[in-house]
């Protein structure tokens, strides 16, 4: 059985070679020494070197992927899609094989919306757009199903060689690696055709000190946290918040999503950003990975330029995180409040919205983090308004002159009030779950301080544009660490655009992964363009946030980092010379595609 698997695989080929004519071989050929195993495709008149992928020549023989599932334990598995259990047959690297099977479907179509469900698959993305939906559940199983962007094999990996061993393996045969914990990347990182995943969900450890040891950042001997890469915030923050007195440290708003992986290569934002910064700027340590294979610490101490840029440079980039350590703080008392505004007077609604965000300043300047979202045509929802360490009376003087503009203008809304005695009990009851399944294009921008104080109506006109163009928004204000010494800003890769900014806005725009490229063209080109253009050009101080923006908008080096992408683009390449990471539009990227519609990873020539 292993023997069969393995050779259909080596032998199929993934999508019709009709471009066959146009590959020339590699300088040196192909397969040639390990390091010259690129296959050469034209496409668009241009030249591309590309990595190996199902049916060249230079893709991995049967006795080699054993071997590689041998040094893995046994852990490697071919990947088929989630709901490939709802069609009789999936026609994937295996060839076309039958799958139909009733129960299995019942309870993918059930758990589709669930992001736990979907976490725990070996290879799923949350937000499908970029798996290309050619295999979502179907009450039709004649449908076709097949692999479209899903990656081809995986690693389950347990231990820490395994993820060496994965490494060296897709460096070896050049093939295009993907690292996976949560999966909830909105902009397809987590998934990628033809590639080998590494999945770093089994590495659960959590360990707790009161006492770090005070080498690293120098002088720091205070509580800290040491998480395994693939624990997500739920379990960090269960175990923090059991400990006496409750702690609780910098998580995203999201309680699934991972801790160790992309998060904090992204730079990590969440309500206690006000307060303690960005996760990025709470870590302590690093064990990672190289792309050569080698088991490093990266501290400030030790590999310092590879812990800073890990510290917000960007995920799948420089490293394979294994292991994070992160300070922790004692949790405090907190009050939240929702405002729900909706009216079918349009100009009542844009006056209500102005009224609530063109205070974003003065919310982060007082303390606040406040996510909220706004959809088409007129809808407001402020879920929630979170005030840690503040009681009910402060929080309701904070707003107080939010709704009295509210009530002056008639403006209609709800809103409540609840108090916790900790933060970690305000976040399980006030915010919303969310849900997996989605296809969309994900795009945002992050509004400056300066620019909400002096360009407002402009602010508000973009919003409409947003709105008009198919679009809503995910909105999150907070001030960047305003309550850390700046020392510590400067430790970390992210932004320093992101120091003096009060709303980091996500943009969504539903559209089917399955739709036409006609149409899938058209909506990228008019989110870049018409819905993120229309707030880059309101907030020209803005910056945009690698982990929820659009990757394809002019300028994104600039946008994701700022000043610090010539020092982040240098230690790539000291890092990894060679790209045996990839994840789009991150440091030294500038070459690489995704050429052929989406599909083989190249590099330009
Ligand atoms: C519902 C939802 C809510 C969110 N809320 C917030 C929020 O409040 N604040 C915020 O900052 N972000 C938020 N995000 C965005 C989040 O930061 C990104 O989706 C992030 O990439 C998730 O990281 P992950 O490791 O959980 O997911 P994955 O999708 O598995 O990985 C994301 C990226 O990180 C890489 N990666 C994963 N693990 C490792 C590793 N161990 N070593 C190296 N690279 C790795 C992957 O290759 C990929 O490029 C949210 C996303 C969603 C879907
Ligand atoms: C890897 O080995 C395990 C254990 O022998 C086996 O169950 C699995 O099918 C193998 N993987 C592949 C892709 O053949
Ligand atoms: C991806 O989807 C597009 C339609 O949006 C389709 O034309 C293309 O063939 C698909 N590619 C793969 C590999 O699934
Ligand atoms: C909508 O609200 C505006 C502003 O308060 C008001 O002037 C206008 O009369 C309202 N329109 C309707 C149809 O109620």
């Amino acid at each position: 059985m292993r023997n069969s698997v393995l050779s259909l695989l080596a032998s199929a080929l993934l999508c019709s070679q009709q471009s066959e004519a146009h590959l020339a071989r590699a300088p040196g050929g192909v397969p040639g020494p390990p390091s010259n195993r690129w296959v050469r495709r034209l496409w668009d008149g241009a030249q591309y070197d590309c990595k190996c992928f199902p049916g060249d020549s230079c893709w991995p023989t049967t006795q080699q992927w054993q071997k590689l599932n041998t040094t893995v334990g046994g852990n490697l598995i071919v990947s088929t899609p989630p709901a490939a259990s709802c069609y009789n047959t999936f026609q994937g690297p295996l060839g076309n094989i039958n799958t139909y099977d009733a129960a299995k479907c019942a309870e993918v179509t059930a758990n589709f919306p669930s992001e736990q469900f979907q976490i725990e698959l070996p290879t799923a993305g949350l937000w499908t757009y970029f798996t290309n939906d050619t295999c979502r559940p179907t009450t039709n199983p004649a449908d076709t199903c097949t692999n479209g962007y899903y990656p081809v094999l995986a690693i389950m990996a347990k231990t820490t060689a395994h993820i060496q061993e994965g490494v060296k393996f897709a460096k070896k045969y050049n093939l295009r690696l993907i690292i996976r914990n949560t999966g909830h990347d909105f902009l397809g990182r987590s998934v990628g055709w033809g590639a080998l995943v590494i999945n770093t969900h089994s590495f659960q450890s959590v360990k707790v000190t009161n006492n770090w040891d005070g080498k690293t950042p120098k002088g720091y001997k205070g509580p800290a946290i040491t998480v395994g890469a693939g624990v997500q915030a739920q379990k960090a923050l269960q175990t923090l918040h059991a400990l006496n007195p409750p702690k609780i440290m910098v998580t995203g708003e999201c309680i699934t999503v991972g801790i160790a992986g992309g998060l904090v290569q992204g730079g990590g934002h969440g309500p206690l950003t006000n307060q303690q910064g960005f996760l990025a700027d709470t870590a302590l340590e690093f064990k990672v990975i190289t792309a050569d294979g080698q088991l490093k610490t990266a501290n400030e101490r030790v590999n310092s330029d590879l812990f800073w840029a890990l510290r917000g440079g960007g995920p799948a980039s420089f490293a394979v995180i294994v292991e994070a350590s992160y300070k922790v703080f004692n949790d405090q008392a907190s009050t939240g409040a929702v405002l729900d505004i909706t009216t079918t007077n349009n100009t009542l609604f844009w006056q209500g919205v102005t009224a609530f965000h063109s205070r974003a300043n003065y919310f982060v300047e007082n303390g606040l983090y406040v996510y909220y979202e706004m959809f088409a045509p007129v809808q407001l929802r402020v879920q929630p308004f979170v005030a840690i360490g503040k009681t009910p009376a402060q929080l309701a003087a904070i707003l107080k002159p939010l709704f009295d503009d509210l009530d002056n203008l008639g403006v209609p809304y709800t809103t409540s009030t609840q108090t916790f005695s900790t933060f970690y009990d305000l976040y399980l009851a006030m915010f919303e779950g969310e849900v997996a399944g989605n296809s969309a294009l994900t795009g945002g921008w992050t509004m400056a301080k300066s620019d909400v104080a002096n360009n407002h109506p402009a602010i508000i006109e973009a919003f409409k544009t947003v709105l008009n163009n198919g679009a809503f928004m995910v909105g999150h204000m907070w001030n960047g660490g305003e309550g850390l010494p700046q020392s510590e800003w400067a430790n970390s890769a992210v932004n320093p655009r992101f120091r003096a900014v009060s709303d980091k806005i996500i943009t969504i725009l539903p559209i089917g992964g399955d739709a036409p490229l006609s149409a899938k063209a058209e909506a990228q080109n008019r989110l870049t363009n018409i819905v993120d253009g229309a707030l880059r050009a309101a907030s020209p101080n803005g910056a945009a946030y690698i982990n929820e923006a659009d990757p394809f908008q002019p300028n994104w080096q600039t946008a994701f980092w700022g000043t610090n992408y010539p020092r982040l683009l240098s230690l790539r390449q000291k890092w990894d010379p060679e790209g045996v990471f990839y994840a789009v539009s991150t440091p030294g990227t500038e070459k690489w595609e995704q050429i052929e519609y989406g599909t083989r990873l190249c590099k330009k020539l």
